[in-house]
């Protein structure tokens, strides 16, 4: 597939499940400066704090042709209304509970938004086709779906049956019940595996988002096992084109990995953010997380091949990126 018959193909109305979040609200961002008409779905999940997500949405909630939807995944009768107006021609599902940590902590939640949530998304939009052609739909899976086994780097014919946390599960599990609505209704459907997205608007328990705020105010980094684990760290305006690029070719059914192919080790890491903030960090020495894999790291040659995707973003920009970002607003710890 040609770059342009990509990448430069006008989206009327699109809806984006978790558009107040991290890569919702940064979707959102561009889909409204091409000119897109944006209905935006989310609860504000607790999850954290819901005033970052209402800043992340401020601006887009000032444009006429952004719509916030303030309602949940699960609520059969919003989303029946939902698609009862104007149609859509994409649907990007964002929105879930995100982290795998707490997902030890309440898996059924896990299942209920992640599975169940997406069920009842694909399902209200069959219902409302009444047998027609369905919307593109585009939707976030993750890397932990490799689990601990995978052979790096990882592509998407791997195995993915063993995962290691519930929060895994959850987005495997997904992925299966999209391809079943892809089979039994022709859903069109493109799934795609995010590695570690990072910069401005980052979810403020992820790692990178922690580190910088702790090592910028002299406090020590806590470091979970040896330093040995890593993550492939991609930045965020990359993660925002592979999403519009799949929003483009989505057709039949697809999974994609968006990464950045270059995993940091842990301690590298650590290193790096005490660099940008222009002092050494200080560790403090945790045992491993149950749940966390010790590698994440993306074969990217399918989407680089079918979706002309190529992450752009050096690990020492984004990082330089987040921190601007961050002096120009209150980020707590
Ligand atoms: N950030 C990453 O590194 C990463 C990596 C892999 C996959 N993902 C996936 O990408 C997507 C976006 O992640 P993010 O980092 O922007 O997380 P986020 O938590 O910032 O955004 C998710 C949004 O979904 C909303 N939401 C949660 N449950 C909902 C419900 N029941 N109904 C309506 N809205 C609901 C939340 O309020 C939140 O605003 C998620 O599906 C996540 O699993 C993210």
């Amino acid at each position: 597939m040609s770059d342009s018959a990509l990448s430069t193909r006008p989206f009327q109305r699109v809806l984006v499940t978790g558009a107040a979040g991290f890569i919702g609200s940064s979707l959102v961002d561009r889909l409204l400066a091409e000119g897109c008409e944006v209905v935006g779905l989310d609860n504000f999940d607790p999850y954290y704090d819901p005033a970052l997500k209402r800043r992340n949405v401020e601006q887009a909630c000032q444009n006429p042709r952004f719509q916030l939807q303030e309602g949940d995944l699960l609520d059969r009768d919003l989303l029946a209304t939902l698609f009862r107006g104007e149609p859509f021609d994409v649907i990007v599902h964002l929105a879930a509970k995100a982290g795998v940590r707490p997902s030890l902590v309440d898996p059924e939640g896990y299942i209920r938004t992640n599975v169940a949530g997406t069920l009842r998304l694909m399902d209200a939009l069959r219902q409302a086709s009444g047998g027609g052609e369905l919307p593109r739909f585009v939707a976030a899976s993750s890397s932990s779906v490799y689990g601990a086994q995978s052979v790096a780097p990882f592509a998407e014919d791997a195995e993915t049956s063993r995962a290691v946390s519930p929060y895994a599960a959850s987005k495997k599990a997904m992925e299966v019940m999209a391809h079943t609505y892809h089979h039994l209704y022709r859903l069109p459907v493109s799934l795609l595996r995010f590695f570690t997205v990072y910069g401005p608007r980052q979810r403020p328990e992820m790692a990178i988002a922690r580190f910088l705020q702790l090592a910028s105010h002299g406090k020590p980094i806590p470091m979970f096992g040896d330093g040995a684990s890593a993550r492939d760290y991609t930045y965020i305006a990359d993660i925002v084109d592979g999403i519009h690029r799949a929003m483009g070719a989505c057709q039949s059914f697809h999974i994609y990995n968006l990464g950045n192919s270059t995993p940091v080790r842990l301690d590298d890491l650590i290193a790096a953010v005490g660099e940008a903030c222009g002092r050494q960090a200080q560790v403090q020495r945790l045992p491993d997380q149950p749940g966390d894999v010790p590698l994440t790291c993306a074969d990217v040659s399918r989407a680089q091949t079918e979706l002309c995707y190529a992450p752009q973003t050096t690990l020492v920009q984004g990082l330089k990126n987040y921190l601007s970002w961050s002096q120009t607003v209150e980020i707590s710890t």
